[in-house]
């Protein structure tokens, strides 16, 4: 298994998560020019980032897709600032150790760069995230320099970005190139330290990750990115509404709640649970 990221403090060994130092905005920049792949899954809670932070994921993203798998909603644009502050703040008393990185929701940063300012201030401080996140490239430009001017740390998004679902007419593979390198380019110059790349072909991926100096993380986007991003409930088979192709089930933990639940049901049911051992005299 390849190590965590090495932050500025650890040797980036598997040491017992007490022992490990927080990853830092410039351990992640630094991960690129080592040739160290980036890991980053969603999370949403408490319960939930304690897990994945102890298994040594580097990135914590509260992605707003908690719209759909937390919400149950057909896409994410409901979800509102307040909900993502809510969610980050669970995640937040879970990391010890990961870089925790906070979804700008739909129609909380393209009004105007003082809105997208404002919004990630919120995340920051009422949240306790450690950078944000908001998508679109040249578009979000003047958003991500106002960001990142007050000292927010923040990860660009490009290519499918799921908050234009309604323009894109779904969530589709994106295939202009000169779009891609374009809003890379853009979001990087204004001052992304990071960009997540959804949903393209893996040789215009590879061609993005080759142009920009900060590290790029996939989803969606083939192999050579500098790091990869999947949803959590994806990966451990909790949400089966949808599997797009880039998704690998890692593990059936609905399967495991199915079994565990049906044995709890029946010896609820034929008066075996709870035994002496779970009853107090
Ligand atoms: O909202 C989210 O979970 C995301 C990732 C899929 C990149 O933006």
């Amino acid at each position: 298994m390849a190590a965590p990221v090495k932050t500025s403090q650890s040797n980036g060994s598997h040491t017992p998560t007490s022992e490990l130092r927080l990853v830092t905005v410039p351990d992640f920049v630094a991960a690129k020019a080592r040739g160290h792949r980036l890991t980053m899954l969603t999370a949403y809670d408490y319960t939930m980032a304690r897990l994945l932070d102890a298994a040594g994921v580097d990135s914590l993203l509260v992605g707003d897709s908690l719209g759909m798998v937390i919400q149950g909603l057909p896409d994410a644009l409901p979800v509102t600032l307040d909900e993502m502050v809510y969610h980050t703040r669970l995640v937040a008393r879970g990391v010890r150790r990961a870089l925790l990185v906070a979804d700008l929701p739909f129609m909380t940063y393209q009004v105007s760069p003082q809105q997208a300012l404002e919004s990630a201030g919120r995340l920051v401080k009422e949240g306790g995230a450690h950078a944000v996140k908001l998508e679109g490239g040249l578009r979000s430009a003047r958003a991500v320099e106002a960001v990142t001017a007050a000292d927010i740390p923040l990860v660009g998004h490009i290519g499918l970005t799921p908050q234009s679902v309604r323009r894109l007419g779904g969530f589709k593979v994106q295939r202009d190139a000169g779009r891609l390198i374009e809003d890379a380019l853009a979001v990087e110059a204004a001052g992304a330290f990071a960009i997540v790349v959804e949903c393209v072909p893996a040789e215009l991926a590879a061609r993005v990750t080759e142009t920009v100096k900060v590290p790029t993380i996939g989803i969606g986007a083939g192999p050579r990115c500098d790091g990869q991003v999947l949803v959590t409930p994806d990966i451990l088979g909790l949400f089966e509404e949808l599997r797009p192709r880039f998704v690998k089930q890692f593990a059936d933990v609905g399967g495991v709640v199915r079994q565990a639940v049906e044995s709890y049901c029946r010896e609820v049911r034929e008066g075996t649970f709870p035994g002496p051992e779970h009853s107090f005299r």
